[in-house]
């Protein structure tokens, strides 16, 4: 059911039951951080492989600094800058973490999310929140309260509805090594932003070969219609251009028609094709097409990240 009820949401949770909750980047699947059971529902209900770590998500720094052994002076300046909103730290847990959380790993990922329902249930509740984004595991990730429900409505009883997400990119995630900082996975804070406040900081290129690292696997947010990416004007000369739907920055294609189409940004705005980009390739993935054919976004700011996201898109 959807709803906008904090007080529903909270009752759920306090009996270590799952909400779906909205965030600045894009809608989670939340349980109590600290209850076992919680944690277990969570891995249950998105199908996902327990090697998979998840966030947790916390009103504000004091909670923040209840939950880690420690907080390099880097990102406590980061977290200044940018918290609330779209960074997760990776930083050392303490033992209340179950291990299930962190995938039996000492750090755990930690964020302040940016939404005004979920720092107001939040504030209600008196335990942090675990939340991956609230999509079937390796699927795209959901930005409005309907997308969860046409995927997970079945197997959670809540979703807390507060509207598109802002940002529609999950967040950056920053982890620290002798307290040098490191972009595990770009996202919703751009490099170059962490950079003003930090100075260089290096983007750390994560394997499939290795689950264990954050960042993640090579194929995800992976719709059901095979994506190609590239150069949409010679892709189009190899294929019927009726049968195909186009995931464009700002061109529209004269030969495919009209609805077949996303235009991520006609503004040239890299915000603005962040925050469409997965209600487009979910728009995409459910006509009747046999490929969509997408190209690289400006590799700059957000482009970054949405870059990233069209690469495990069209993994195969
Ligand atoms: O914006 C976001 O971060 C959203 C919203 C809901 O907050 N959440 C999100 O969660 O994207 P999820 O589970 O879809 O992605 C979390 C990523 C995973 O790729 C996981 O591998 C990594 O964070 N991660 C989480 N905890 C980690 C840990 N302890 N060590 C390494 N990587 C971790
Ligand atoms: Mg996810």
């Amino acid at each position: 059911m959807i709803g906008n009820s904090i007080q529903k949401a909270a009752e759920i949770l306090r009996q270590d039951d799952l909400v779906s909750i909205p965030t600045e980047t894009v809608y989670g699947l939340a349980g109590n951080a600290l209850s076992e059971q919680a944690v277990v529902k969570i891995f249950q209900v998105k199908n996902r492989p327990t090697f998979d770590p998840l966030i947790v998500h916390v009103l504000q720094l004091e909670q923040l600094k209840q939950l880690v052994k420690v907080i390099p002076e880097k990102a406590l300046l980061l977290a200044q800058h940018f918290s609330p909103g779209p960074i997760t730290f990776l930083l050392p847990k303490k033992p209340l973490i179950p291990d299930l959380v962190t995938a039996g790993s000492p750090l755990v990922a930690v964020r302040i999310p940016q939404h005004p329902l979920s720092l107001s249930l939040l504030a209600k509740i008196n335990f942090p929140l675990a939340a991956p984004s609230a999509n079937p595991f390796g699927y795209i990730s959901p930005t409005t309260a309907q997308h969860v429900e046409q995927q997970l409505g079945s197997k959670i009883s809540y979703i807390l509805d507060g509207g598109p997400c802002e940002v529609g990119l999950e967040s950056t995630i920053i982890g620290f090594e002798k307290e040098k900082p490191k972009i595990y996975r770009k996202g919703g804070i751009a490099q170059e932003e962490i950079e003003a406040v930090v100075g260089p900081v290096e983007s750390v290129h994560v394997s499939t070969s290795n689950p264990k690292t954050p960042g993640t696997l090579k194929r995800h947010y992976a719709p059901s219609i095979p994506l190609s990416v590239g150069n949409i004007t010679t892709m189009l000369n190899d294929c019927d251009p009726t049968q195909v739907g186009i995931l464009s920055f700002k061109d529209r294609y004269e030969k495919v028609p009209e609805a077949n189409q996303v235009v991520l940004s006609p503004n040239d705005d890299l915000r603005e094709a962040a925050q469409n980009l997965f209600a487009g390739m979910r728009y995409l993935d459910q006509l009747p097409i046999q490929q969509v054919l997408a190209e690289w976004l400006p590799e700059e700011g957000l482009g970054k990240a949405i870059n990233d996201r069209l690469r495990r898109a069209a993994a195969k």
